[in-house]
């Protein structure tokens, strides 16, 4: 018998062939008309070659366009003690001691395009992709703990004021304070960024932080109100202006090549991932609220507790599928874990999928580094830009709608449980949440600081507030001096501005101070 397979040179693995299986014999030269003749336009080879690289690029992502992946699994604890985590929720992911789930993890920059340098003062990206049995789980978080911002109103506000002057295309303070000055939610992340901690020394010893206000549901329903930190067994480790001004004379993606080379050694980075629980009410004895991103959560009083542990054991291959179609999201929960009402966590979990159905189109879930690896996927779905397969599922394929006596796909049964939550009531509004308490923690956190850190945190301040216009200058002085008297006067004494000059100043518009905070002005004046 003829072997027909073995008969196209294609055929051969080491052939160069299009993408319709067609064998390339000449990759050098255009099809012409004699050897200086005009090109025909049948060239099929040439047009597919030249019109893919000209499709070659998506959109990057509008923040966070520069990350690295990576792959491994999360081991879970399953029980503190004689505490089974199941007490608190039913999420199958963590209840037996030593169950592995595969994951997949994307370090990142912020506010940088897709090559910019990996030594920015910058919050880092931490999203994690849990591949679970009950279809997957995301976690996308920051090294810092807290954000800028506590409303998803807000934030294309804040990115477009981080992101590079639209004209000059350089990151300006001016811009950077200007915004600032009028958010002082904004106190407690800009006393992170700017000491030591804003610049981590790469992506393996720097700590994450899930940073919104997250629940858990157990078998009963009853839920908890919880925050993620993942922490690295590498342990933190930050670089100064200086370090970071050497590392990234030498290269841009210090950080990525140390993952690459880590992973490569054997040498697998771990991170402990702890939770910290609140019984889910709004704890009117706390002085800030459960719900606002710009606070952390006391940890003598919600101590964080240990579920499971992550390890990174595989670098990707194909940085494109891997890094640039990975799409995280906020909304991407499994059962026993949900959303609370946290109003940035709802604006983010519309953003996620909506810029990803645009930067990476709307099947992108069938991407095989996006779609559930140990769920099955049964949908009514079809169609779309770039379908790759239709769902499967349904004694009938052909029934493509929900309900049908015919064989289509059934609802799932609910387990013991129906939809859990609280019942909600109040008048349709919009106001700022109370108990701001926006100076508190950034002045508690200013103290907890080694005295470098202080030294280091004025200097870059008053290094970027220098660049900037008198009235923001004096009101981010009046800011600090609110925050804590001593960051306050170093920063003033740093850029010439006193005490004396921010005392005639008035609290913004809407603002809501407390009365530690009421004292510390009068203080000023
Ligand atoms: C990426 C929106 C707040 C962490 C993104 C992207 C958008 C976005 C549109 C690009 C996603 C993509 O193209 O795939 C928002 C909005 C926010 C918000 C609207 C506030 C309302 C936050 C906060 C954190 C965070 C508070 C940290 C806790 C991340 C991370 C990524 C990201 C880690 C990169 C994910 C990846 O590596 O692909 N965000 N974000 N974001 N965001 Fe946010």
């Amino acid at each position: 018998m003829t072997d027909v397979s073995s008969k196209s040179p294609g055929d051969d693995p080491k052939v160069l062939t299009n993408r319709q299986g067609h064998p390339v014999y000449d990759n050098q030269n255009q099809r012409t008309v004699g050897a200086r003749g005009p090109a025909t336009l049948e060239n099929y080879q040439f047009l597919e070659k030249i019109s893919h690289f000209d499709r070659e690029r998506i959109p990057e992502r509008v923040v966070h366009a520069r990350g690295v992946t990576a792959y491994g699994y999360f081991e879970a604890y399953g029980a503190w003690g004689d505490e089974p985590i199941g007490r608190h929720t039913r999420a199958a992911l963590f209840q037996e001691r030593g169950r592995r789930t595969e994951l997949a993890v994307r370090f990142s920059t912020v506010i940088g395009g897709r090559d910019s340098a990996e030594t920015a003062r910058d919050p880092r990206g931490f999203a994690v992709k849990f591949y679970t049995e009950d279809g997957n789980w995301d976690l996308v978080g920051n090294n810092l703990g807290v954000f800028f911002i506590r409303d998803a109103i807000k934030f294309p506000d804040v990115i477009h004021a981080l992101k590079p002057d639209p004209v000059t295309f350089e990151q300006q303070p001016r811009r950077i304070f200007d915004f600032m000055s009028q958010t002082p939610e904004s106190m407690h992340m800009l006393v992170n960024l700017f000491s030591p901690r804003g610049i981590p020394a790469d992506y393996r010893h720097m700590q994450g932080f899930g940073v919104n206000t997250y629940k858990w549901v157990n078998d009963e329903g009853r839920t908890v109100l919880v925050k993620y930190h993942w922490m690295p067994k590498q342990g933190v480790r930050s670089m100064t202006e200086e370090d970071a001004a050497n590392v990234q004379a030498q290269s841009l993606g210090h950080a990525t090549k140390d993952l690459y080379e880590a992973v490569a050694r054997g040498e697998y980075p771990e991170w402990e991932l702890l939770v910290q629980m609140m019984d889910d009410n709004d704890h009117p004895e706390l002085d800030f609220d459960p719900l606002d991103d710009t606070k952390t959560w006391p940890e003598q009083d919600f101590p964080p507790r240990p579920v499971g542990r992550m390890v990174l054991d595989r670098m990707p291959e194909n940085y494109f599928a891997d890094n640039e179609q990975i799409s995280f999201g906020t909304g991407v929960l499994v059962d026993g874990l949900d959303f609370s009402d946290d109003k940035m966590l709802v604006g983010r979990t519309f953003s996620y999928s909506d810029t990803q159905r645009y930067r990476v189109g709307p099947n992108y879930l069938q991407l095989p580094v996006n779609q559930p690896k140990h769920a099955p996927v049964h949908t009514n779905q079809r169609d779309g830009q770039m379908t790759y397969h239709i769902d499967g599922g349904g004694a009938n394929p052909l029934v493509n709608y929900e309900p049908s006596i015919t064989g289509g796909l059934q609802e799932a049964v609910y387990p013991a449980h129906e939809e859990q939550g609280p019942e909600i009531r109040g008048r349709l509004t919009r106001a700022r949440i109370p108990r701001a308490n926006d100076y508190q923690q950034a002045g508690q956190r200013y103290l907890l600081m080694e005295q470098w850190e202080r030294d280091d945190l004025v200097k870059n301040l008053v290094g970027q507030l220098s660049r900037c216009d008198r009235p923001v200058q004096e009101r981010m002085v009046w800011h600090f001096l609110l925050v804590e008297n001593e960051l306050g006067l170093r920063v003033g004494e740093g850029i010439g501005v006193s005490p004396q000059d921010v005392t005639g100043l008035e609290p913004l518009a809407g603002q809501d101070l407390t009365d530690e905070d009421r004292k510390r002005l009068s203080r000023l004046g």
